[in-house]
């Protein structure tokens, strides 16, 4: 997609890979960004690079922290159009076994921060001219995932959450995307602590993240309600609405 319909983004998570993705491309194509994370030195130093970014350091897994960036969303002074609810996080390994403040903590930044934050820009888009709302989930919310049992669960919650929300949008040029991406490899391997596991898995099925973020913010555009990058990926949708369900927890359970 050529030029964007963007004029001013926000978005969650831009300190590290595929949320800093997301600020070059916009950056790039002339986009200011407002960059959300909890490290502030990396966010300035992006920030640093384009014209008209502003840094936010904010902890979403708190309640100030989602309180700051919701004003952000709402404010009128240089309002934003775009919001990418992208920070997020995952754990390994049995459920029973997890810390439970590392499994709770899930909750609240992939759901908890991106309901609040979802809720807040769709009634500050409803009150402009419109808006776009980008959800990045993943295709482990197709499928429940043994060993990543929450993660997986937050990702379906994600989905199912954004698809309603876009239907309930439709005519009010409000328009609401679940980026669904495949493996992609940044710093959630090593934070989720699955890098090692995950070592075997072919190659030909890692994404690139500026390519995630391309795809996610092409489809936000185009207002579809989930986008899935990668060819490698692009029937995993209908194949799992297809397959016993006992079938793909297995092979979840088998690649974690
Ligand atoms: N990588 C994959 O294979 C993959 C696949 C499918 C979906 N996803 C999803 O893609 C999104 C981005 O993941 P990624 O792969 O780019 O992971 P990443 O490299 O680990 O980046 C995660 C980002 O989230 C921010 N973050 C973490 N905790 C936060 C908190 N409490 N408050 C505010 N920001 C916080 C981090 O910044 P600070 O640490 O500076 O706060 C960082 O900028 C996530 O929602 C993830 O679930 C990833």
């Amino acid at each position: 997609m050529a030029g964007y319909p963007f004029r001013r983004a926000l978005i969650t998570g831009a300190s590290a890979g595929i949320g800093e993705q997301f600020a070059h491309v916009l950056g790039a194509a002339g986009v200011p960004c407002v960059v959300v994370a909890r490290r502030g030195d990396r966010l300035r130093e992006l920030a640093a690079r384009y014209n008209g970014f502003e840094v936010l350091e904010a902890d979403l897994q708190d309640d100030a922290g989602i309180e700051a960036v919701a004003m952000r969303v709402a404010s009128t002074v240089n309002p934003i159009d775009l919001l990418v609810n992208n920070a997020g996080f995952g754990t390994s390994g049995p459920f029973h076994e997890t810390a439970v403040e590392r499994a709770t903590g899930q909750i609240d930044l992939n759901v908890r921060s991106l309901v609040a934050l979802t809720h807040g820009a769709v009634n500050a888009f409803r009150a402009r001219d419109g808006g776009h709302i980008l959800n990045v989930s993943s295709v482990a919310g197709f499928q429940a995932s043994p060993n990543m049992a929450v993660y997986a669960a937050t990702k379906s919650f994600v989905t199912s959450f954004t698809e309603a929300v876009h239907e309930e949008n439709r005519g009010h040029n409000v328009k609401v995307s679940a980026l669904c991406p495949g493996f992609v490899s940044t710093e959630f391997q090593a934070v989720s602590g699955v890098a090692d596991r995950l070592m075997r898995t072919p190659r030909i099925l890692w994404l690139k993240a500026d390519e995630v973020a391309r795809a996610g913010l092409d489809g936000v555009a185009k207002n579809r309600a989930i986008v899935v990058p990668g060819w490698q990926y692009a029937t995993l949708p209908v194949v799992s609405k297809l397959t016993p369900r006992f079938v793909l927890r297995r092979i979840a359970g088998k690649i974690v």
